[in-house]
């Protein structure tokens, strides 16, 4: 049996769209904080295969979703990359921020620090049954280089824009780092058992359109080439947050196979081509509210998308405070919507 994410990737489109949700994964369910209390380090639990492989099939086992998201964060890369990572209680991520050209030439990928997450993947893609697929991840070169030039989340992102205008060679040296870096974890991810893959440039948003090409689009074309050089049929999801105007170009220029749209974007006047799988909208919101309205949304996208390949999701991740039956109850209206 084909897996129903996958048929969607390929470009067809099915009468009952597959679901699964950014951050599905994470503080929202009580059967993730029991693991969590007891693993303070979150870079460590991370890469602790055992706890990793179980947090990932929490919310698949809880919710039967079509897909299984690899528990891991984009900030790995900029561990193994060398940077000093920590995650401060109640505060986010915090890096010792690189801010000029001898900090970016001192950056060496050590895979050898990343080989947990593959475990992972072996361990998670074992235990799934035969209708969820297995998603892989990265952050996007322009979102990973956020939180490596600022040290942290929560800012406009001036530290890095600034060095891409001021410095155009070393921005492009910091991107030829991560393109490698990132396209080489992919690579390890696949052959460890990821069936798709997602690129999350969540700060698409803070771009300036004359750094889009050399930001953004060029970089991910890049990741997608080196990927689908050692994978070819591998299926890979760009997200760009925020970049409304930009995704008719960016499905052109980076060759994905899929789009995550955000909940700005009104999902059915994007124009792609229509092979092109859209993933997306509905407004986290929406499913921390719960109710008639999240399923009346839910029901208005299914029915916009009907006859497209369609994966459904949210616009960004579930939020913290949301109550873990909403999720439930928003997969019965899909299911029941299709
Ligand atoms: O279920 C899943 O989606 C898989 C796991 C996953 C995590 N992070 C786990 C996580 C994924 C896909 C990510 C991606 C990620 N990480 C992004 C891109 C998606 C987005 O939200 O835009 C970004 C920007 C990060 C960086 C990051 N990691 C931030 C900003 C934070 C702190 C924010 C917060 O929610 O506290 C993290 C920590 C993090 N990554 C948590 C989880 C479950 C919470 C950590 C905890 O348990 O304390």
């Amino acid at each position: 049996m084909v897996k129903k994410l996958l048929q969607v990737l390929r470009g067809e489109a099915v009468s009952q769209p597959p679901v699964w949700l950014m951050r599905q994964a994470g503080r929202y369910l009580p059967e993730y904080r029991a693991l969590r209390a007891n693993a303070p380090d979150f870079v460590q639990f991370c890469l602790n295969p055992e706890l990793a492989v179980e947090v990932t099939l929490q919310p698949v086992r809880r919710f039967q979703l079509d897909a299984a998201i690899l528990f891991a964060d984009i900030l790995l890369v900029p561990h193994a990359l060398g940077q000093k990572l920590w995650f401060a209680e109640g505060e986010g991520p915090r890096l010792d921020p690189i801010r000029d050209a001898s900090g970016i030439a001192a950056l060496r990928y050590d895979a050898a620090k990343l080989a947990p997450v593959m475990q992972t993947s072996k361990g998670v893609r074992a235990a799934l049954d035969d209708n969820a697929a297995l998603i892989g991840f990265a952050g996007a070169p322009w979102t990973v280089a956020t939180y490596m030039i600022e040290g942290q989340g929560g800012t406009d992102h001036e530290n890095v824009r600034k060095l891409a205008w001021r410095e155009p060679a070393t921005f492009a040296r910091l991107m030829d780092v991560l393109v490698d870096a990132t396209s080489q974890y992919l690579i390890a991810q696949a052959d460890a058992g990821a069936e798709a893959l997602q690129l999350f440039e969540s700060w698409a948003s803070t771009v300036p359109a004359g750094l889009f090409d050399a930001a953004v689009l060029s970089p991910t074309a890049r990741i997608v080439a080196n990927v689908k050089a050692k994978h070819p049929k591998l299926p890979i999801i760009g997200f760009p947050r925020g970049a409304g105007g930009w995704l008719t170009r960016y499905a052109q220029a980076t060759g994905v196979d899929g789009i995550g749209i955000d909940q700005m974007t009104d999902i059915a006047a994007v124009n792609v081509p229509a092979r092109v799988a859209l993933q997306g909208n509905l407004d986290p919101i929406l499913l921390l509210q719960g109710g008639e309205a999240m399923r009346t949304e839910a029901r208005r996208l299914v029915a916009a998308m009907r006859g497209r390949p369609f994966i459904f999701n949210l616009g960004h991740g579930v939020m913290q405070p949301t109550p873990p039956d909403h999720v439930a109850e928003l997969v019965a209206a899909i299911r029941s919507a299709s």
